[in-house]
């Protein structure tokens, strides 16, 4: 190492993949990969929007490639692996963000549903996680790095019982994972955000924004940028001891337990028009149109129901 110590954060040469990489937080997780220096494959289900994001990624100076995979499938995750390795040549970092919600009341959600939701999130990230760390031993030269994406509704009630109990076993599995690797020089983790304005939260209407602005400490609806320090730290040499941890990056929010919003002193570091500056060139690159404050409420009624509901909206 060089006697400038912010080199152990840099990522040149290095090479990774994030899954559900095409649009919101995976993008954001490729972003910081990408402004780091390191070689980023956009692993994802949506062959229209993937492309554009691996496209944009070269921006940084980096290679990028597309890899349409669903992460449900083991022979599709093996055979994703095995193409970014062809082209990278090896794999030192894999993110495995994928995730779905599907919101509605566990008194009679379908068996479907929290099948879905468990084979997305959880299975998924598994499966992911057990083709990285099979290329990252067969290399055999200084391990590597697994980050999986859980959320704060791996620690609090916010959704519904297959989301919460996915993140929940994100976040163990992420624990195991990290004990069993450890011997092979592979760091895992995971990282949980909050409520983050990505499409998945494109139908989430103004109020409940205004809300959750209220409930926050730092004041603002988590963007995807507010995630790139931590995926930086997590994917390189700033991280080496430390495995098995889940990341908590909430502004303060699970934090919140007065009776009432406390209000603020001083403005937020970032106003409501900055919250959707990611969200809407996301909603861009999926040709997904959008009003003035970047709210589809077509793209995910459900969710615009249930914020609805809560809030006694209309
Ligand atoms: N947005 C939030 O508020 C929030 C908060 C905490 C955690 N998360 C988690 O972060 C992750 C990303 O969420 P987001 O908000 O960016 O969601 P998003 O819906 O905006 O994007 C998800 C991406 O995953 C892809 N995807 C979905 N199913 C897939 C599959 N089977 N195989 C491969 N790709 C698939 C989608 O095509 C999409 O590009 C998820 O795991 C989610 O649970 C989101």
């Amino acid at each position: 190492m060089s006697n400038n110590h912010l080199d152990m954060f840099g990522l040149s040469g290095k090479k990774a993949l994030v899954t559900g990489g095409a649009v919101g937080i995976g993008k954001a997780c490729a972003t910081a990969l990408a402004m780091a220096g390191a070689d980023v494959a956009i692993v994802d289900i949506d062959d229209k929007t993937g492309p554009k994001t691996a496209e944009a990624m070269r921006q940084f100076g980096v290679n990028s490639m597309f890899v349409k995979c669903d992460v449900t499938s083991k022979d599709q995750v093996q055979a994703m692996v095995a193409a970014v390795v062809q082209e990278f040549g090896r794999l030192d970092i894999g993110i495995n963000n994928a995730g779905i919600a599907i919101l509605g009341g566990d008194e009679d959600l379908d068996q479907a549903a929290w099948d879905k939701v468990i084979a997305v999130n959880l299975t998924g990230a598994y499966l992911c996680s057990q083709a990285q760390a099979q290329q990252m031993i067969k290399q055999n030269d200084g391990g590597g790095k697994i980050i999986n994406t859980a959320s704060m509704s791996a620690r609090i009630a916010n959704c519904n019982a297959s989301y919460d109990a996915s993140k929940a076993g994100i976040v163990h599995m992420t624990k195991t994972l990290a004990a069993e690797w450890g011997r092979f020089n592979i760091n895992v983790n995971c990282f949980s955000p909050s409520y983050l304005l990505t499409p998945m939260h494109a139908s989430t209407p103004l109020e409940a924004r205004e809300c959750i602005r209220n409930l926050t400490p730092m004041g603002y609806m988590e963007r995807p940028e507010d995630l790139y320090g931590t995926i930086i730290f997590l994917a390189s040499a700033a991280s080496n001891y430390v495995t098995g941890h889940d990341l908590l990056v909430d502004g303060g929010h699970t934090l919140n337990a007065w009776l009432v919003p406390l209000g603020r002193e001083v403005p937020p570091r970032v106003s409501p028009e900055e919250e959707i500056v990611q969200l809407k060139k996301d909603l861009d690159a999926m040709e997904v149109p959008y009003d003035e404050n970047g709210i589809n409420e077509d793209l995910h009624p459900e969710i615009a129901n249930a914020f609805k509901g809560m809030l006694g909206l209309d």
